[in-house]
């Protein structure tokens, strides 16, 4: 008679830190035999990779939290792990109010994760890691990624700016660069399996090597992975305006497979906003930053981060935020309400907006910034774009994929096979809000 096997089931949310953290976990459980699982149930583990940047990302994943109450009860032996930065945030607390939950696991021990496991099995006594100081930026383990050709490469972890909104600095820790020796390493691993598309990762990663001491870290790590032997494609994010260098953005007009999109997320228009946010630029220091990547890199697609609504926001600092949107034209917006995280110094700040106002002013701003998408897709009507294939789309014999710049362009296949990850190049003759579509000419 053969074993069982033994399965488990990742559930992550938030950015792409959390996405590679959780390819790492995914890497760590196969290596002890465990095979994936789409639903929880029946699942030998179970692991919620947590994020806490907003509140509703928070009320959502308390939800999937208490599901699990009831899978305990119907599989008493499935070990239920909840990990990163809710965990980190809330560490005893959250086994207190869900005591269905075997291990918690803070931001710092991704990596050591195989190693707890073991031990928690061992004993099967419920453990809480939250040592944020302990955290290990080097590694070889094996991961297993989401997709076969796209591979996210964290380059560092932490952030030390603490703009005054954002709780990522308290359960993130403070800045740690890998060493590119072990970046390179990751990188020419992935290309032997296959791997042609790469997104070097970190909450500031202009602040890259910072902490070696050494100066235009960053730009050197780009020009080094652009150098390496089958590395087709490169993005980086996510950047902070006031650290992004001439050197960066000239690394990026250089370099061959250095893609053309520049995350800059500004947050807010209004300087005076942003002196509150401990942004460490203004208005116009922004807009000379765009004027610069522009010089140097003239067709660059240029997306960014927006908040609305930050304390004390007024309809006149809302306009600046509508005035750079107009200016900048970006190519796409994540658009955030602000959500007030305890243990920040804006949780403390007076004039809190109310919510019917800041979500008038988020429609407001989608709205503007649809047209700006639109606007930028329609330039590229009569081109033809580079497109690496991600596979089929909803719709029936139509395939998707994205530019260099991360434009989503969809293709009839008609009679034509493609593999996912092929480059396929389309004739642009349609642009919608959210996408282009064309037809492949080759
Ligand atoms: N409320 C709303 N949005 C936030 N972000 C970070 N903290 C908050 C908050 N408290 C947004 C910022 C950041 C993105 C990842 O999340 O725009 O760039
Ligand atoms: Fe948060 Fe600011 Fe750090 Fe980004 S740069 S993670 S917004 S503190």
């Amino acid at each position: 008679m053969t074993d069982k096997q033994k399965t488990y089931c990742l559930i992550n949310y938030g950015c792409q830190m959390n996405e590679s953290d959780t390819e790492h976990y995914a890497g760590q459980l196969e290596e002890l035999g465990y095979k994936p699982i789409a639903d929880y149930h029946g699942a030998d583990v179970i692991i919620i990779n947590t994020c806490c940047v907003r509140e509703s990302a928070e009320k959502k994943i308390a939800g999937k939290i208490g599901e699990l109450k009831a899978e305990k009860r119907a599989n008493p032996d499935v070990v239920i792990c909840v990990a990163g930065c809710m965990a980190q945030k809330d560490g005893e607390k959250l086994v207190k109010k869900h005591p269905q939950v075997d291990l918690l696991l803070g931001t710092a021990y991704v990596n050591d994760f195989k190693r707890l496991f073991l031990e928690y099995l061992e004993d099967r006594k419920g453990k809480i890691y939250t040592d944020l100081t302990i955290h290990q930026s080097e590694f070889e383990g094996h991961m297993v990624r989401q997709s076969p050709f796209h591979a996210w490469i964290p380059i560092m972890y932490g952030c030390n700016n603490f703009c005054t909104y954002c709780i990522v600095p308290y359960v993130r820790g403070r800045e740690r660069s890998r060493s590119v020796e072990n970046i390179v390493a990751e990188i020419k691993a992935a290309v032997a399996d296959g791997y042609k598309e790469f997104t070097l990762l970190g909450q500031n990663v202009n602040s890259y090597g910072k902490d070696f001491g050494e100066k235009d870290a960053f730009a050197k790590l780009l020009r080094t992975v652009d150098a390496i032997p089958g590395v087709e494609r490169i993005h980086y994010m996510t950047s902070h305006p006031r650290d992004m260098s001439e050197e960066v953005i000239k690394a990026v007009a250089e370099g061959e497979h250095i893609c053309e999109g520049f995350h800059v997320p500004f947050q807010a228009g209004s300087s005076e906003i942003l002196r509150r946010m401990n942004r460490g630029y203004t208005k116009e220091k922004y807009l000379a930053l765009i004027d610069m990547i522009r010089k140097y890199v003239p067709d660059a697609a240029i997306t960014t981060d927006i908040i609305v609504g930050f304390p004390g926001e007024t309809e006149e600092d809302f306009a600046e935020t509508l005035d750079v949107v107009r200016r900048v034209g970006f190519t796409s917006a994540f658009t955030f309400i602000y959500s007030k995280r305890s243990g920040t110094p804006a949780a403390k700040m007076e004039n809190q907006v109310p919510l019917a106002v800041k979500k008038e002013r988020l429609n407001r701003l989608m709205a503007l910034q649809n047209e700006s998408s639109l606007h930028c897709h329609e330039k590229l009507v009569g081109k033809t774009v580079e497109v690496l294939a991600d596979g089929p789309s909803k719709q029936a014999n139509v395939w998707g994929g994205r530019t260099r710049t991360g434009v989503l362009v969809l293709w009839p296949v008609e009679d034509k096979k493609y593999e996912v990850g092929q480059k396929v190049n389309v004739l642009v003759d349609t642009a919608q809000t959210w996408l282009v579509k064309g037809k492949a000419v080759d």
